[in-house]
């Protein structure tokens, strides 16, 4: 374990650093399950041999040449009903990250964060309950930062953009300053403001979008998101809420 220059109370203080793992959102289960583990520590891996992504995908990435970390977070007297929240801190930082390169980014419901419609970030959180609270959580992050193929996948990275050619280490950094920003908003229950940022650049927000459920395309309207997470919308009849393996997104 290192400590890195950043203050005890920030996230990214305390860093792992590995050359080889399966997943680096399975070393922080570990950790945890171990007792041993602090909020904040940042998991990071050159190489993962079974990166994971949402819909139980996985995640690629060229070993070396992007960032692929995990962070514990164990918080005090977190609702799993205020779990949303969570969410909006970590796709707003990481549009805010994307700022900082002059990027514009959107977000694809939940957290797909995508530039000119090309996948460049992906996160997986997964939260450990405990009665009614979130004891802790693991936020699972993938950067494409250096990569320049990505196959047949609908995926960029920054040096792709012509973004940034920085060492990863100066990347992290960055992000954590972000991340940290919109943490803040979190412990201080600032929901409002992470609620708004996340809608300004959500993609489709009230606005007419295609997805398919059930087989079929529909039409509709992003009206946002309910307490345990789902995306709702107005279709031509009815507001429904979705979770994310009822729909696909068409666009
Ligand atoms: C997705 O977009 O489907 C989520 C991708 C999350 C990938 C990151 S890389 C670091 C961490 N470890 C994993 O196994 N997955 C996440």
């Amino acid at each position: 374990m290192l400590a890195s220059p950043l203050p005890e109370n920030q996230i990214g203080h305390f860093q792992v650093r590995l050359s080889r793992v399966d997943s680096t959102n399975n070393y922080a289960a570990n950790l945890l399950k171990s007792g041993k583990a602090l909020s904040g520590t940042v998991i990071l891996a050159d190489e993962q041999t079974n990166g994971r992504g949402q819909r139980d995908t996985s995640w690629q990435s060229e070993p070396g040449m992007n960032l692929q970390f995990s962070i514990i977070w164990i918080p005090n007297g977190f609702g799993i009903q205020q779990q949303r929240f969570l969410n909006f801190a970590v796709s707003n930082a990481l549009i805010d990250f994307l700022k900082k390169k002059n990027q514009p980014a959107l977000i694809k419901w939940p957290n797909d964060i995508l530039v000119l419609g090309k996948k460049i970030a992906g996160v997986l959180i997964e939260n450990q309950i405990q009665g009614q609270d979130i004891s802790s959580s693991i936020i699972g992050i993938g950067i494409n930062v250096h990569q320049k193929d990505f196959g047949a996948l609908p995926a960029t990275s920054l040096s792709l953009l012509g973004a940034d050619f920085q060492p990863l280490e100066e990347i992290l950094r960055t992000f954590l300053f972000c991340l940290n920003e919109q943490m803040n908003h979190l412990t201080n229950q600032n929901f409002e403001e992470l609620e708004s940022a996340y809608f300004q650049n959500l993609f489709g927000f009230e606005k007419e979008i295609f997805f398919e459920w059930k087989e079929k395309t529909h039409a509709g309207k992003i009206l946002g998101v309910d307490d345990h997470g789902k995306i709702q919308i107005a279709m031509k009849d009815e507001i429904r809420c979705f979770g994310i393996k009822e729909i696909k997104f068409l666009f």
